[in-house]
């Protein structure tokens, strides 16, 4: 790729884009922020590891959309994280005003791009820069469920004493306390999770990956999660970068697949050049179909809080 623009250059975006310029993604990694000086410092810094951690893309930081133009791939991280006396609603409202605006200041630089959406409430923040964007659906998606899913794998590799790689697994819905880890399909090196744990133990590790986000917040207090997050964020953006056609859970727009239409939920989808090329659907179980049921209706009822 030619060019990837990270919007928001707080603790998220700045870490994505560091990881982009180490893996060479791109030829040019942008950072924007409304912040003056903070995007062209961070960038310099980064850039200024080129030559010990030898890469080759530039890095540059900017408060001007023009030095965003033409960009393959826009990560969009700008906005807050909710506050003492802020309710979910106040988040809502607030991020959406922000990335409706940096959405339509983006498109108009790069007509062609695929955007990934981080910021939250992330399942209606990607519907925000679907509807902002005008874009087809392939070309808008948002990162939750990588980082669902990590933290899910990473607790089960803890509880087995096994290493990360051998596990795999599946976190469908929305991000927030209704997502929906898949237990029938998480497996270790091939072997279903229930020979190795007790369902009560299994539903201990699928809660703490429900308030995993929680989790890290209560440790930090005045900011949430971002190393994880940016890996997986980054992760979806390789596979768009390098059209591995790997499936990953990303919040995607559905039309009726699982049930569930005009909505943006987590499921897996295949990701390429062309963005989120295919959601590969799943036969679920009664109780699995309603808890992401659930899970869209969630999403949907905060879509409905919004004029958009
Ligand atoms: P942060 O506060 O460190 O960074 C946010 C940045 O956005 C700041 O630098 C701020 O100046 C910038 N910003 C605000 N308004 C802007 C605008 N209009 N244009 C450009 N930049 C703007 O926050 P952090 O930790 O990087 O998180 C960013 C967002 O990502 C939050 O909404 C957070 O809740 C969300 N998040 C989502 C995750 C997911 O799984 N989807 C995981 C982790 C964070
Ligand atoms: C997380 O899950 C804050 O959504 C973010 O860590």
């Amino acid at each position: 790729m030619k060019k990837i623009t990270v919007v928001g250059a707080g603790n998220v975006g700045a870490t994505a884009a560091q990881r982009i310029a180490e893996k060479q993604l791109a030829e040019q990694v942008v950072v924007i922020d409304i912040v003056e000086g903070i995007p062209q410092g961070k960038s310099l810094d980064m850039w200024e590891s080129a030559p010990v951690e030898l890469f080759d893309s530039s890095v540059i930081g900017t408060n001007n959309y023009d030095d965003t133009a033409d960009s393959d791939l826009v990560i969009i991280t700008a906005g807050l994280a909710r506050k003492p006396g802020m309710s979910r609603d106040d988040l809502l409202f607030a991020n959406t005003k922000i990335v409706k605006s940096v959405t339509e200041q983006i498109v108009a630089k790069s007509p062609n791009t695929i955007i990934i959406v981080v910021s939250n409430p992330l399942d209606v923040m990607a519907y925000v820069a679907y509807k902002a964007s005008g874009f087809p659906k392939n070309r808008v998606l948002g990162m939750a469920g990588v980082l669902d899913t990590a933290r899910f794998k990473l607790f089960i590799a803890q509880e087995l004493n096994v290493s990360v790689k051998d596990v795999s697994a599946l976190v469908l819905g929305g991000h927030g306390d209704s997502m929906v880890p898949l237990v029938r399909y998480t497996s270790v090196a091939g072997i279903p999770l229930t020979e190795f744990l007790s369902a009560a133990k299994i539903e201990e590790l699928v809660k703490r990956a429900r308030t995993g986000g929680g989790e890290i917040v209560n440790y930090l207090k005045t900011g949430s999660a971002f190393y994880a997050p940016s890996s997986s964020v980054v992760s979806m953006a390789e596979a768009i970068a390098r059209n591995s056609k790997r499936i990953l859970p990303c919040a995607a727009w559905l039309e009726g697949e699982y049930g569930l239409k005009d909505v943006y939920c987590g499921v897996p989808v295949k990701l390429g050049s062309n963005g989120a090329e295919q959601v590969i659907e799943l036969k679920l179980t009664d109780e699995e179909q309603e808890a992401l049921n659930r899970s869209g209706k969630d999403v949907l009822d905060n879509i409905k809080k919004l004029e958009l």
